[in-house]
């Protein structure tokens, strides 16, 4: 690629500018005060795509939130590259632990920023990530160097579950038809240890109700003689892990892909100090699954975890109750081969039968969703491995990610095409938490990596 590097320095404060006015849009998907805001954001990145040369642009209405499409196709026999990202982001709660307004976004140096960080909710999840891609067209088309042709796709409800997105990608097929999916919305090890994302967990996230007594009752009138929900729950819940922490539920593991020796050997190899971890989290030792490697169990291994739990009296002082319900949010974070359906279904099943007597359970499905796993030696893996050694002057390590971003597993299932994952935002970029944000040097390392992939991937399509 001519000249990335001189562009970028050029247009860099401008590249941070955008971002910044981008970040200032509250696009809480899942809190409808935010309407308006999503909606803004949508005509945001319209404008966005447009000014980086598309040359189609439009805003898709669908049942919720809007997805925003452009392309630009310069020759129908050359490759084709679906970009997707997301304009949504995680509600910004609990607000009074952020030490700057969340849409408010600042610059400050961090210790794995040393050149500077913008602090913003969406910053790196995805607005940042998603808004590289935009970045990098404009540097390909208005240097006459796009080698193929690109097509975006950026919604606006992932944080939610993109049922939408399903929808419309089942309906849309022939316009969506690519040659290979290019994604950043995940993390790479460290900026000196470059890494690709090759697999993601799948999700069934669930929401559990205990009902006891057809009313609150007197603790002590009525304590001891009646079951209590959250008491019952709470050993329920515990009870869904054994003394290994394996989960309980029959037939969880019945599908879950088995890594040989070499490739458990192989993941290891990933740079990871333990010490540094436990720091970074201010905690004095680890936990999880016996017989399994920290890395192993937040990538490789499914997971049952209590996301929220409530019920009875959580207000000052003491008040002697036992409450009639008692809830909890509940996500199973799957892998490849297990159906998440299904997992729901045993989950549902099992929590039903270990339901003591005196107490009804209600089981709730929300959003779930499929894993993934993408090999390394498909030509999209192999453009963009090629693509970090030019600008990372490393060769990227393949790592399999515990996150979930559901829609993946669709998209091969619908438009037949492998993603590729190229994240770069760190584990401490905190998205989800209070402080989140991007580093500067990621931002524009992006923007710089990304169209050597484009170069790449279309002269390896040729061979
Ligand atoms: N970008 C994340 C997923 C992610 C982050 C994957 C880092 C790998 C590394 C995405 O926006 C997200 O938050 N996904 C949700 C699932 C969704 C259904 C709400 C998740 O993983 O909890
Ligand atoms: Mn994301
Ligand atoms: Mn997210």
């Amino acid at each position: 690629m001519n000249n990335i590097q001189s562009y970028i320095k050029e247009h860099k404060d401008r590249f941070l500018n955008e971002l910044v006015e981008l970040l200032k849009i509250p696009s809480v998907s899942a809190d409808s005060a935010y309407k308006n805001d999503v909606l803004k954001t949508a005509e945001v990145i319209k404008t966005s795509l447009e000014k980086a040369g598309c040359d189609s642009v439009e805003i898709c209405k669908t049942n919720g939130y809007p997805i925003v499409y452009g392309e630009k196709i310069i020759n129908k026999s050359l490759p084709t590259v679906l970009v997707y990202g997301h304009y949504d982001v995680q509600p910004a709660d609990p607000i009074e632990l952020w030490d700057s307004p969340p849409y408010e976004p600042v610059i400050k140096k961090t210790d794995k920023h040393p050149e500077g960080a913008i602090f913003a909710r969406g910053a790196c999840d995805d607005k940042g990530q998603m808004y590289m891609h935009v970045k990098a067209m404009e540097f390909m088309t208005s240097t006459n160097q796009l080698p193929c042709n690109v097509k975006f796709m950026i919604e606006g409800e992932e944080e939610v579950g993109s049922a939408n997105l399903a929808t419309f990608v089942k309906n849309n097929q022939e316009k969506l038809k690519n040659d290979v999916i290019l994604i950043s919305d995940t993390g790479m090890i460290a900026n000196d240890v470059p890494s690709i994302t090759t697999g993601l967990r799948g999700l069934s996230y669930v929401e559990v109700e205990v009902t006891g007594p057809n009313r609150d009752l007197h603790s002590g009138l009525y304590g001891g003689a009646v079951a209590n929900p959250i008491n019952i729950l709470t050993k329920m819940i515990a009870s869904l892990h054994d003394e290994n922490n394996h989960i309980t539920i029959p037939g969880f593991y019945d599908n879950v892909e088995k890594l040989s020796k070499e490739e458990r050997a192989e993941m290891a190899k990933a740079p990871f100090n333990l010490e540094h971890y436990k720091n970074a989290l201010d905690i004095d030792a680890v936990y999880g699954e016996a017989g399994y490697t920290t890395n192993e169990r937040n990538s490789i291994r499914p997971t049952l975890d209590v996301n929220g739990i409530w019920g009875g009296y959580i207000g000052e002082g003491a008040k002697t109750v036992i409450a009639s319900k008692a809830y909890a949010k509940i996500s199973m974070r799957l892998v490849p081969n297990q159906d998440w359906e299904n997992i729901t279904k045993l989950f549902k099943t099992h929590f039903e039968k270990i339901a003591s007597k005196g107490i009804k359970v209600k089981v709730t499905p929300h959003h779930g969703g499929q894993g993934y796993v993408t090999p390394i030696n498909s030509i999209g893996y192999q453009a963009a491995s090629k693509a970090y050694q030019d600008t990372f002057g490393k060769t990227p390590i393949p790592q399999r990610s515990g996150g979930s971003i559901p829609i993946v597993a669709l998209f091969e299932q619908e438009l037949k095409s492998k993603t590729i994952l190229m994240g770069f935002g760190l584990d401490s970029d905190a998205i989800h938490s209070p402080n989140e944000h991007f580093g500067i040097w990621n931002y524009l390392k992006g923007i710089e990596t990304i169209p050597f992939f484009y170069k790449y991937f279309t002269e390896l399509s040729k061979k």
